[in-house]
């Protein structure tokens, strides 16, 4: 419903765009003061109508449901790569990245691309948190049963601020987000992608002591 939505607001958008590009070609070689206003007025419609595009793309992007390529893979090795590629940077800033992996943790089946997305979303805060000051990053898996089912888990914790308990229940929220230029996209779509997989997010945070995000997957896909 959203979907369909959002593809008939995009073609009278493009349209829209179109026209104003179209008009602002007709218009850059006038030199009048008048002509001239005319011309910056076309601009900001333009940026303003690819703006809109850009809210709607998104949108769309958290809307759809992603297909999963399901491949069994291990999610030590997948983090163990993350963590050397986050390195470099991450050291830049002060912070220092730790890996504690399981060895009972086998590979199993999930969406490696999908999942990597995920834990670079949650890397990505956690040293965004911790700017700054710098700190500790650690990255660990394990597996525990809950509720009968077994499941993986991998953890971010970080030593920065923490979060409040009032902010804690809105992280997960479409748009909500209490950074500068951040776009509160990150935590709803790997929130997303984690429950596409049956599994679930968990938080804990201490003000002042840092943040520790859990996430679990299913090691056994229920069949759908
Ligand atoms: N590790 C963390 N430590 C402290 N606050 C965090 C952490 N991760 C997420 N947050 C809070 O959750 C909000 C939403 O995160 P996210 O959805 O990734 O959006 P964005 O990163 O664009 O702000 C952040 O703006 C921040 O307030
Ligand atoms: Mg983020």
């Amino acid at each position: 419903m959203a979907g369909s939505l959002v593809h008939e607001i995009k073609n009278p958008l493009s349209t829209i765009n179109l026209s104003a590009q179209l008009l602002q070609e007709e218009w850059k070689d006038v030199d009048t003061p008048k002509g001239q206003r005319a011309l910056r007025r076309l601009q900001v419609m333009s940026s303003e109508v690819q703006r809109v595009e850009r809210i709607i793309e998104t949108f769309l992007r958290f809307t759809e449901r992603h297909e999963l390529s399901l491949e069994v893979k291990s999610l030590n090795e997948m983090l163990e790569d993350l963590a050397e590629f986050a390195t470099a940077e991450a050291e830049r800033s002060g912070v220092q990245i730790r890996l504690g992996l399981s060895v009972d943790l086998a590979p199993f089946s999930f969406d490696v691309d999908l999942v990597r997305q995920v834990f670079q979303n949650l890397v990505q805060n956690a040293r965004q948190a911790m700017s700054p000051g710098g700190g500790e990053l650690i990255l660990k898996t394990d597996r525990v049963e809950r509720d009968g089912v077994e499941y993986a888990i991998g953890e971010v914790i970080d030593t920065g601020p923490g979060i409040e308990a009032e902010k804690l229940e809105r992280i997960f929220e479409l748009y909500y987000s209490t950074r500068d230029g951040g776009t509160g996209l990150g935590l709803a779509i790997s929130r997303r992608i984690i429950e596409e997989h049956g599994g679930f997010i968990e938080v804990q945070s201490v003000k002042g002591k840092g943040s520790q995000f859990s996430v679990y997957l299913p090691l056994e896909r229920k069949e759908t």
